[in-house]
């Protein structure tokens, strides 16, 4: 198992509370108002999340009318922490896994720092996506914040990944995703809302 996983593992059980503590209290406060912003009414559609953790975010999905979400993690104990008849659990990598199943709406909330190339797990939720679907993201950026945020992870030996907009935005694109909208939040996160085909004429 890799570090990233071993560490979020052993975080598992504890996650979603620590998310109610402070200081992660006020900075997912801050980064869930700019996500959940993104992401709007969704009215039953079926979600794909990827790098869904203890569920904090498919939580949330549902809270906003998602009918059911997919929840990949490749952490087995965080996937163990939902419980729900309407989410269904997916142990995989978000670069490869493989969900039978075509979606409307995808969310990836903190993954693109642990993965080794974001236009990879980018490509492989589109190909989950039907044309005109949406994508919302957060990630981190290269700023102090973010440099600190990798300090904090290199502690524990796993090494994160920060991105600048363009470099995300060039990412996305290259897995068929138009760039809609992008909000900074919190110290160091973007939010991005991207939708997968052409431009409308
Ligand atoms: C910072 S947590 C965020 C979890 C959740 N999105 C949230 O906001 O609470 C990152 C999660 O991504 C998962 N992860 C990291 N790399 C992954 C990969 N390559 N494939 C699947 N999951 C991954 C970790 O296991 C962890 O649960």
């Amino acid at each position: 198992m890799d570090r990233a996983t071993e560490y979020f593992d052993r975080q598992a059980p504890d996650y979603l509370a620590a998310s109610g503590r402070w200081p992660w209290s006020w900075l997912r406060r801050a980064e869930s108002a700019a996500v959940l912003g993104l992401v709007g009414r969704i009215s039953g559609s079926d979600v794909l999340e990827l790098g869904a953790g203890a569920g904090y975010y498919t939580r949330a999905l549902l809270d906003c009318g998602a009918g059911h979400v997919w929840a990949v993690d490749r952490s087995p104990e965080m996937l163990r922490q939902m419980r729900s008849d309407r989410i269904t659990t997916v142990l995989g990598d978000v670069a490869d896994v493989r969900v039978a199943h075509q979606f409307d709406a995808v969310l990836a909330a903190g993954v693109f720092e642990f993965v080794s190339s974001a236009q990879q797990v980018l490509a492989n939720a589109s190909q989950h996506a039907r044309d005109g679907a949406w994508l919302v993201v957060l990630y981190s950026v290269p700023n102090v914040w973010g440099r600190a945020f990798r300090a904090f992870h290199a502690r524990h030996d796993v090494d994160i990944h920060l991105y600048r907009r363009e470099q995300f935005d060039a990412a996305a694109a290259a897995g068929g995703w138009r760039a809609v909208e992008a909000k900074r939040c919190g110290l160091f996160c973007t939010a991005a809302r991207y939708r997968k085909g052409p431009a409308p004429a």
